[in-house]
């Protein structure tokens, strides 16, 4: 497959190294002081590109590669804004786009015991839940993406909590998520149920960023040859 890389950073150079790995040709390169590429005629070729860049420039960076005609799989995250309205056009321009707030396998595994832990936790008002998330001190957004994933997924199984705050919380009915940036941390997300009498904690800890590597490499897999909107639920299925 030709693969067009969007944002060569952290990010873009494990997939680089990823891709080759699987067999994979980079045709472009595409980062912040080279935007003209987005016509050339190697970019044209790529059978999908790859972006993660920054947030303030996912949106322009997703259209210019439509406009070449290439699908995109983006892992950038804290634009999820612009995102809905993108979505929102995939029915009808005909044009592909696979987006996950993270694409590790095990972050994925993560998120549906999350979602499981929280359907058993909905009968238990005993314990009030809250989110940690530490992250390397050069994170642009906070909270991360995956955080507000596993925030949106407590607050559709827990009657007791209606939306999460960024900090403390101040209404019982707010679900805090605490943001930490230290070092060079990939990232850990905590999930915590506390009572008088015990806690329940779970996390994903990841190691490195391969497994995210990894992760946006197979979507790329998926995503070649369609159209519409598309995320890790579809790919896992499709495993
Ligand atoms: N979904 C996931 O699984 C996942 C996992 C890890 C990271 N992420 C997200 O992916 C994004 C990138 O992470 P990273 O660690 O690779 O960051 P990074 O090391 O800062 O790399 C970002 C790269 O994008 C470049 N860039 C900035 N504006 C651009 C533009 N308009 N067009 C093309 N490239 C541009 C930057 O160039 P300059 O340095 O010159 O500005 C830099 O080379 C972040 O949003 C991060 O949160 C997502």
């Amino acid at each position: 497959m030709k693969i067009a890389l969007i944002g060569y950073g952290k990010m873009g150079h494990i997939i680089e190294e990823v891709a080759l790995s699987r067999g994979h040709e980079i045709v472009a390169v595409i980062d912040k002081d080279n935007q003209q590429d987005f016509t050339s005629d190697a970019f044209k070729t790529a059978d999908v590109a790859i972006e993660f860049s920054a947030p303030a420039a996912a949106c322009s960076n997703v259209r210019k590669a439509w406009e070449a005609g290439v699908p995109v799989v983006s892992g950038t995250t804290g634009w999820e804004k612009e995102l809905e309205k993108l979505k929102s056009e995939l029915p009808s321009n005909g044009k592909g786009l696979f987006w996950a707030s993270n694409y590790s396998i095990g972050v994925n595994l993560f998120m549906k015991v999350n979602r499981y832990l929280a359907q058993l936790m909905n009968d238990y008002a005993n314990y009030d839940v809250s989110m940690t998330e530490v992250h390397h001190i050069h994170k642009l957004d906070a909270p991360s993406g995956t955080a507000i994933t596993l925030a949106n997924d407590l607050l559709k199984a827990i009657d007791r909590k209606k939306e999460w705050v960024l900090g403390e919380a101040v209404k019982a009915d707010e679900l805090s998520i605490k943001a930490v940036r230290e070092g060079e941390v990939p990232g850990i997300h905590t999930i915590c149920y506390d009572s008088e009498v015990d806690t329940i904690t779970i996390t994903h800890s990841a190691k490195n960023r391969r497994g995210f590597a990894v992760g946006a490499v197979m979507a790329a897999e998926f995503l070649c040859g369609k159209t519409g909107f598309y995320g890790m639920d579809d790919l896992l299925e499709h495993k």
